[in-house]
């Protein structure tokens, strides 16, 4: 098969697609023809040689669509030509993937490939983020950070679905519009005002309940000041910087708890729970067309370079796609 590789030996580590090993199904596994697969800001990151979890393939791609090819003797749940799409350890960027059989979502009718490969990676991130490591419960509020990303996008959707009042940042006035638009309460241009005024005015003073930040840093002391009492604050990561002051008096009064989460890391029985609960609770939401992934722009997985130089200049709002077949 044809996949992506990792130019190591170059200085900006170019993407090539070139024959690469054909993936061995195991007997839990299926083997998946992808039609297409999606980017994460960890592939920047792998490429840039942060490498991945030990046991993980060199290939990037957490996550992909495609359809059956060939199942494993314990597989049998599914047939060859089912429309799939899966959260993957890596090698989605590739014509091919073996794949445990319960980690599969059906491809709900009428998505395309494209479409199906943005749900898998952002949609388990909020929702194992959101509904099980902070445990929201109903009629709490949360902030999300980052709120035009691929994962605030999918944020934004299962909280307003669920019925939570949520408030976004995003740094842009087109990519606040679009927050709006998918259901975020308050969205904040975080260049142009700052957010907790903001947030306070908005809540009358009361604060959240719940703030998933990808940006740590300097925005952490910012997030103590938001949250009520007994909030929670998940980290999923640190684009603006992974150390910041701890004031644990501070923390013990307003009884906070702060949650440090990965996805990949996890074992595969983890992440085939998490999808097990997130389809027991939204799927009827995503079949019925109320949660459906935003695209920003699908390349051909040729271009691949390009995707990432978009993805790296924090334009796209949603996810980057590349398509790998028709
Ligand atoms: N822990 C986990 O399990 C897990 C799983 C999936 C993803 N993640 C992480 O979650 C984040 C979002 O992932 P994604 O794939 O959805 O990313 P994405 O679509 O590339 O979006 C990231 C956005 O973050 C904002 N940003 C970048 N640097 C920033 C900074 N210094 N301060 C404030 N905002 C900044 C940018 O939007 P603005 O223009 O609005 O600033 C950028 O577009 C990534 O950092 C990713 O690694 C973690």
């Amino acid at each position: 098969m044809y996949a992506i590789q990792i130019q190591q030996e170059q200085p900006d580590r170019p993407l090539v697609w070139q024959e690469s090993a054909d993936p061995v199904i195991g007997p839990d596994e299926v083997r998946v023809m992808i039609h297409a697969t999606a980017l994460n800001r960890a592939d920047l990151a792998q490429r840039a040689g942060h490498y991945p979890p030990p046991g993980a393939p060199d290939i990037l791609g957490l996550e992909m669509a495609g359809t059956v090819s060939e199942v494993g003797a314990n597989a049998q749940q599914w047939r060859p030509g089912d429309p799939v799409c899966a959260l993957l350890g890596g090698g989605g960027y590739a014509e091919a993937v073996a794949v445990h059989q319960e980690m599969l979502m059906p491809i709900p009718l009428g998505w395309s490939f494209e479409e199906a490969a943005a749900l898998p990676e952002v949609y388990l991130t909020a929702f194992v983020n959101l509904f099980m490591e902070a445990a929201l419960q109903p009629g709490e509020s949360v902030l999300v950070h980052g709120g035009a990303s691929g994962v605030g996008t999918a944020a934004i959707q299962l909280l307003h679905h669920a019925g939570h009042a949520v408030f976004v940042t995003a740094g842009t006035p087109e990519k606040v519009a679009r927050c709006r638009e998918l259901g975020a309460d308050v969205a904040i241009n975080y260049r142009e005002e700052d957010f907790v005024a903001a947030i306070w005015t908005a809540t009358g003073g009361a604060g959240v309940d719940v703030i998933l930040d990808m940006v740590g840093g300097d925005y952490y002391e910012r997030n103590v000041d938001l949250l009520k009492l007994k909030g929670r604050m998940v980290f999923i990561a640190t684009l603006g910087g992974s150390q910041a002051p701890l004031d644990i008096g501070r923390l013990m009064r307003k009884r906070l708890r702060l949650i440090g989460s990965v996805l990949r890391a996890r074992s595969p029985a983890e992440k085939i729970e998490i999808k097990q609960r997130f389809m027991d609770r939204f799927w009827p939401a995503v079949t019925a067309g109320q949660i459906r992934p935003v695209l920003d722009r699908v390349y051909p997985v040729q271009e691949a370079n390009a995707a990432h130089a978009h993805m790296a200049a924090n334009q796209n709002i949603g996810k980057i796609v590349l398509k790998v077949r028709d």
